[in-house]
């Protein structure tokens, strides 16, 4: 494990659970200085990420960085992101559960870079087919389109998410990414009319500005100057240093293609971008109060535009429609009045296109095939930090709501829920102190008392409900709360640096003041019925959509704002909570978005209200392991003679005996009402007690190690590993599962290279059947692959070499030697064979020509001579004659010796008087000789191989013996006996120049 970690890797600890002085909140910033000076960003506590905005590029998120963190343990590699993003991925597959990646943080902390981090992980990392790679593409190409549409530069950060997303990737059985779907929260409109000093509009706007091509801002009538858009220029920050409008138009645009849209639906979505800056151009006039617009300029592209009647959106941007005695009347809007509604029709269509957006990219993520439904899931939490400005309002309020909601479920998570079970048991427990955000929870958000429901009160009652009379309810219902403050209530001090329509919240994360100013505008969230009704009359595709006839009709009031976003928020809840959470704590070093400062003021801040203290002693003092009694017992009992085969008494002694007979000592444990803890450090202790008696191996006993950071997952490993001969049951299932996984995955880093490579893991016992199906697997897919890349020809010499095999393998001792050579098409070139022999040849086409040497049949004198190999017979040549030719008809059959010679007799009929007997020669390349002829004749059956002696016709039913005894050197010479005898020597190796090894094996 160590090994994988460099020396940098050392500097402070990486998990701060190591800490000696883990207490201190000092010790705590140090080691976070000391790491994030050395651009180690990441650090653990337990398995929770913290991880410090280093606002500059590091090295650290290359293909290789995503490899090395690639299917390996937590623990195993520095602290990162990846590791996250991987450990989710695992637990998904082999937990079969679903997961979600919750990453919080203030505004600028890092949360959206680092979710994009996990989604790049998975696009590389995850196997993909083409189909995949297409949902991988969409996955990654719909965060500039959202960023584009949803972010904004603020004060504390130049892309600031100004909505919330929750993004589930859905993975298949084989662990790729098939889908996806986008929940948004919340999108703070009020930023499209409205930007404070040093912000921006959403980045779309410019992006369109500064990179359009002249034609399109032609057609949509706009300038390529900021300045000229009244919604543009609030925040007199029309340009940042950190961002190119221009090109990151070019990465928007081609996204939107990546992602589905067509060239009509990018129009028509630019076209509605378009007309929200002729609306913010919109000017009024007017005499007598009622207002008028100054000039129809905007009125021809904004009727163009979004497809309406320019007369009956110039009446419905100056006018309002009431009903009176069941009569529809127009009243004229007086100047603020129509900025107003102008305004709000500019929040709505723009708010409603933000919604549309999402929806059409959930439709190209969606996961189409039928086939399978089921589909696991990894959500990414990526939402809109804690935020305090100067001036702070209902969007900071919801946004700041939303956060004390995430708050208090990862408390839930990992605190409460932890210590509550502690002190059920009885457990004596130094009970780690926490702030429990649900106080303010419940004063945002509780039924009837809480203050959006005085919110919304205030905005449904008749009569002149204001944001004043809204102030003064909150004074009236919530004005005792702890958490709650406002001008009139608040102590000297605090009134100082308080405005009298404001009211502070002090949340888990700090004190912000809110501007009532608004509130019960944005809450209502209205948008007058005329102009709803030019909206629904538009002939522009996606405003069809998004404003709907049907909503005229209905006559049911809508939730407001703030009832919407927290039912969404409830919702959202739910969905966490109903998967295996992973955290990420972003921390924002500095103010300045600079690299390498690290405020220690602020960073204190963050550290303290993110509990991460909190979390760190839970953490170190907590128990790694609990069971209930019987089933520790039940487990564990054959471990001690008193409690085997079965305890009788109360269930608390029994595991007391059991333990004490293991050696546990009482610091190691605690006995609770109705289960057993085990801490952490000292189950290490014991786990390797336990690892060292009944581990198989070395490596199992690594895996050990490993493990032990991994403290829930350890006990199950090591009761899995007592029980793993047994059928598959609970107690055995995940070590099973994990050896299963260990093997495939051991097995996918050592697939033999190819066909020759006969290596193979071994697997274990569970998988010996399914290792063997995966071997033949494997070999049939290389040698698959090795022949659709063979060349004819090398087929050819393949067919040759398997004939060879079956006459001579173990049956010739010179066959061994010609396996790696190559049979060559011919030993006798053109020019080596009398012109006159191939003339006596005519037509015949020669298959092989070979030198040999023929012995006479009487003296056997060697004589040099050619052999040749026609299509239809075999032909002894002696320079320019035709010495013999033996039709393969004709060919009775051809003996060899089992030693190394190379002669060979080739039997032909005695009574055939053309024929002079049977032929007795030698060749040099005696295998490829032979299975020339075997080829050629269609003898491959006829070659009978000789141990000692071969006999044959010399003619006239004379009889001849030749002699085969084996030797270092070929010595062919008559015997005493008249018998030809052979001392069969070496072959010559020499002369088989051609080797195989220039074929080198095809690998898979
Ligand atoms: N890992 C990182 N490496 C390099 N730069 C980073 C990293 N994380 C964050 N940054 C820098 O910090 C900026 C702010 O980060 P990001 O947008 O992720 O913040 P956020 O937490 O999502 O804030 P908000 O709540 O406002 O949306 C980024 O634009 C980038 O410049
Ligand atoms: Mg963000």
């Amino acid at each position: 494990m160590e090994s994988a970690l460099t020396a940098r890797d050392r500097v402070g600890v990486q998990d701060f659970v190591l800490l000696e002085n883990y207490t201190s909140e000092a010790a705590f910033i140090e080691n976070l200085r000391k790491r994030f000076k050395e651009n180690l960003i990441y650090t653990y506590i337990g398995s929770v990420l913290v991880s410090v905005n280093p606002y500059k590029e590091l090295e650290i998120y290359t293909k290789n960085h995503m490899e090395r963190y690639r299917g390996v343990n937590f623990y195993e590699v520095s602290p990162h992101i990846y590791a996250v993003a991987d450990n989710s991925y695992r637990s998904m597959r082999t937990e079969r559960k679903d997961q979600c990646i919750l990453i919080s943080g203030e505004s600028g902390a890092g949360k959206t870079e680092a979710s994009k981090k996990i989604l790049q992980y998975y696009a590389v990392t995850c196997p993909a087919s083409e189909q995949v790679q297409t949902v991988k593409d969409r996955l990654l190409q719909s965060n500039p389109v959202l960023e584009a549409f949803g972010n904004a530069k603020t004060l504390r950060n130049d892309n600031s998410s100004r909505f919330g997303k929750y993004m589930d990737i859905q993975f298949d059985f084989k662990g790729a990414p098939v889908g996806g779907h986008i929940i948004n929260y919340l999108l703070e409109k009020s930023r499209v009319v409205h930007q404070n000093h040093g912000e921006r509009n959403f980045h779309i706007f410019y992006q369109l500005i500064e990179g359009g091509e002249e034609d399109l801002l032609r057609r949509l009538g706009l300038e390529r100057n900021p300045q000229q858009y009244q919604y543009l220029v609030k925040g007199n920050c029309p340009k940042v240093s950190s961002i190119n409008d221009r090109s990151d138009w070019k990465v928007v645009r081609k996204a939107l293609t990546v992602i589905g849209f067509n060239e009509d639906e990018v129009e028509e979505l630019l076209n509605i971008i378009a007309s929200v800056l002729h609306l913010g151009n919109v000017q009024y006039g007017g005499e007598e109060g009622n207002a008028c617009i100054t000039s129809d300029t905007q009125i021809k592209y904004l009727a163009r535009l979004l497809g309406v009647n320019g007369t009956v959106l110039t009446e419905a941007l100056t006018h309002k429609k009431i009903i009176a005695k069941g009569e529809e009347l127009m009243s004229p809007l007086n100047l603020e009045q129509a900025s107003s509604a102008r305004d709000a029709l500019s929040k709505a269509v723009y708010g409603r296109t933000f919604t549309w957006l999402v929806n059409k990219i959930n439709a190209s993520l969606a996961y189409t095939d039928d086939s399978y439904k089921h589909y696991s899931v990894i959500g990414l939490l990526d939402i809109y930090g804690f935020e305090v400005f100067q001036h702070n309002s209902f969007e900071q309020f919801c946004i700041n709501y939303c956060n004390e909601k995430l708050q208090q479920l990862f408390i839930e998570l990992t605190l409460k829920s932890e210590q509550e079970e502690y002190e059920a048991e009885g457990i004596t427990w130094e009970p780690v102190q926490y702030f429990n955000n649900k106080i303010i929870c419940d004063l945002v958000e509780e039924k009837f008392k809480g203050i959006i429901s005085i919110l919304d009160e205030e905005c449904l009652r008749p009569g002149d409900a204001s944001d004043t009379t809204f102030l003064e309810k909150l004074e009236d219902t919530v004005g005792g709360h702890p958490h709650f403050v406002t001008h009139k209530l608040a102590d000297g001090k605090t009134r100082k640096v308080m405005g009298r329509d404001e009211f502070r919240l002090l949340h888990y994360a700090g004190e912000v003041n809110y501007n009532v100013n608004g509130f019960l505008d944005k809450n209502n969230d209205l948008l007058f019925r005329n102009l709803k009704e030019v909206m629904c009359m538009s002939e522009n595709k996606i405003l069809t959509q998004c404003f709907d006839r049907e909503e005229l009709s209905d006559k049911k009031r809508p939730d407001t704002a703030a009832t919407q976003f927290k039912a969404s928020l409830a919702k959202l809840m739910e969905i966490l909570m109903s998967k295996e959470p992973s955290y990420v704590r972003c921390i924002k070093p500095n103010d300045s978005k600079q690299a390498g400062r690290f405020d220690e003021v602020l960073i204190r801040h963050q550290v303290k209200y993110l509990g991460l203290m909190e979390n760190l002693r839970v953490r170190r003092a907590g128990f790694a392991y609990r069971r209930r009694y019987e089933v520790f017992l039940q487990r564990y009992k054959s471990l001690c003679p008193d409690t085997w085969p079965n305890w009788q008494g109360k269930l608390a002694d029994g595991v007391a005996t059991l333990v004490k007979h293991l050696g546990y000592k009482p610091e190691e444990y605690k006995l609770g009402r109705s289960k057993i803890f085990i801490h952490m450090a000292w189950l290490i202790t014991n786990t390797i007690t336990a690892a060292v008696t009944c581990c198989v191996d070395c490596d199992s006993l690594k895996f050990l190690f490993k493990l032990f950071l991994l403290p829930c997952l350890t006990f199950r490993f090591i009761k899995g590993f007592i029980y793993r001969h047994k059928e598959r049951c609970p107690e055995n299932e995940y070590f099973l599962d994990y050896v299963r996984y260990s093997f495939l995955m051991k097995l996918h880093r050592n697939l033999p290279k190819n066909v020759l490579d006969k290596s193979w893991p071994t697997p274990p016992a569970a998988l010996t059947e399914a290792s063997e199906h995966l071997r033949k697997l494997c070999m049939q897919n290389m040698v698959w692959s090795y022949c659709k890349k063979i060349s004819p020809e090398w087929k050819h010499q393949m067919e040759q070499k398997m004939i060879a095999s079956e006459i001579f393998k173990d049956k010739k001792d010179n066959y061994p030697q010609s396996v790696p050579k190559l049979f060559v098409s011919t030993r006798l070139n053109g020019e080596d064979i009398n012109p006159k022999v191939l003339q006596a040849l005519g037509t015949e086409k020669m298959k092989y020509a070979v030198p040999v040497t023929k012995y006479d049949r009487k003296g056997y004198k060697a004589r040099p001579r050619q052999l040749l190999l026609t299509s239809s017979s075999a032909v002894i040549v002696e320079e320019a004659k035709l010495k013999q030719r033996i039709d393969y008809a004709a060919l009775k059959g051809i003996s060899v010796s089992s030693l190394s010679d190379g002669l060979f007799v080739l039997h032909v009929p005695s009574d055939d008087n053309k024929q002079k007997g049977d032929v007795v020669l030698q060749s040099d390349h005696v295998i490829e000789t032979l299975t020339k002829i075997a080829i050629c004749a269609d003898k491959i059956n006829s070659i009978n191989i000789n141990q000692g002696s071969i006999k044959f016709t010399v003619g006239q039913g004379k009889e001849g013996i030749i002699d085969f005894t084996p030797g270092s050197e070929l010595l062919v010479a008559k015997a005493k006996n008249g018998h030809l005898s052979v001392v069969s020597g070496l072959s010559h190796p020499q002369l088989h120049s051609v080797s195989l090894q220039r074929f080198p094996i095809v690998s898979k």
